[in-house]
């Protein structure tokens, strides 16, 4: 438990970072739990980012999170890497532990699966196929999420396949990397499809992806979240499979990253759902 008498610190560090919604998020909850503290957008540019790391113990943070694009970067800088983050080969947030070393794990993965089980309780990852389009950072996290959920077939489909393999070969098991051109017959007897790429993002071109072949009942998933509904989850919307977007995976990834800072474990309520889709253009 947060200690009553001291001022809680800690921020996003990003280049830029203005955009980042964490602020809105973490104050919420400082709040809300009545707690004496403040969540701090860092403008750090990349050169900055050793220096700026080692300033959260004397600085007085509990710690921070991570944003593009210091996530890979900081695995070479922090003391200790989970092994979660070394998987995922990207840090989403440190700790600063009482001796002033850094621990760092990635919560990326844990976002994406509570958010999932939050809004659709009775999914299971071994239900059936699930289809991944895209292979950057998200996709990796989505990926690691889904096999240790315990997938038994995820297809990963990526405009460059090679990234795709290389998320195949780090991770094996059910991952299978098939080129791009196969992503709408992909789709046949999936039982999820989720959307990795920038595609649909607002200013992005949106993403390409026939959905005739997705069965009625499968699950759709983007996680992107500005907009909060891309033009993909709108048609699978529209056809009758049911839909989750990325703020579900926003919100859950910063749960136990409160849990480490201040000992608090914190919800994801429909209030603090409402007040963070206001802030998001339609
Ligand atoms: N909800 C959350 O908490 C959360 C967490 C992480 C990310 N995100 C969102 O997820 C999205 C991706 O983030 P990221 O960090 O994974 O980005 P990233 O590492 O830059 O990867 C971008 C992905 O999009 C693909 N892509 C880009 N332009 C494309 C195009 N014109 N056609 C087809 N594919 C294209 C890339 O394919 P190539 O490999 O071929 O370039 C790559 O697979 C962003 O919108 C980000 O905001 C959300």
């Amino acid at each position: 438990m947060a200690h009553p008498d001291r001022f809680l610190l800690a921020g996003v560090m990003g280049w830029p970072v203005m955009h980042s919604r964490s602020p809105l998020l973490h104050n919420y909850w400082l709040k809300q739990h009545n707690l004496a503290g403040t969540y701090v957008p860092l403008a750090i540019a990349p050169e900055g980012l050793a220096a700026a790391l080692r300033a959260l113990h004397p600085l007085g943070f509990a710690g921070c999170n991570l944003t593009i694009p210091h996530k890979e970067q900081a695995l070479k800088i922090v003391d200790e890497v989970d092994s979660v983050a070394k998987s995922i080969g990207a840090i989403s947030c440190v700790v600063v532990r009482p001796d002033g070393s850094l621990g760092a794990t990635n919560n990326d993965c844990y976002g994406f699966i509570q958010s999932i089980k939050q809004e659709q309780p009775g999914w299971r990852a071994d239900h059936g196929p699930a289809v991944v389009i895209g292979a950057g950072g998200g996709a990796r996290a989505v990926c690691y999420a889904l096999a240790q959920e315990g997938a038994k077939e995820v297809r990963l489909i990526n405009r460059t396949l090679d990234r795709a393999k290389k998320i195949a070969e780090d991770f094996g098991g059910p991952i299978k990397a098939l080129p791009w051109e196969e992503r709408h017959e992909a789709l046949s007897g999936a039982a999820m499809v989720v959307n990795t790429t920038s595609q649909g993002m607002l200013g992005q071109s949106s993403l390409e992806l026939k959905l005739d072949k997705l069965p009625a009942r499968a699950l759709a998933a983007d996680i992107v979240y500005i907009p909060l509904e891309t033009s993909f989850l709108a048609a699978a919307r529209r056809r009758g499979n049911p839909t989750i977007n990325g703020l579900g995976m926003l919100l859950h990834q910063a749960r136990p990253a409160w849990r480490a800072w201040f000992g608090v474990e914190p919800q994801v309520t429909a209030e603090l759902r409402a007040m963070m889709e206001k802030t998001i253009p339609l």
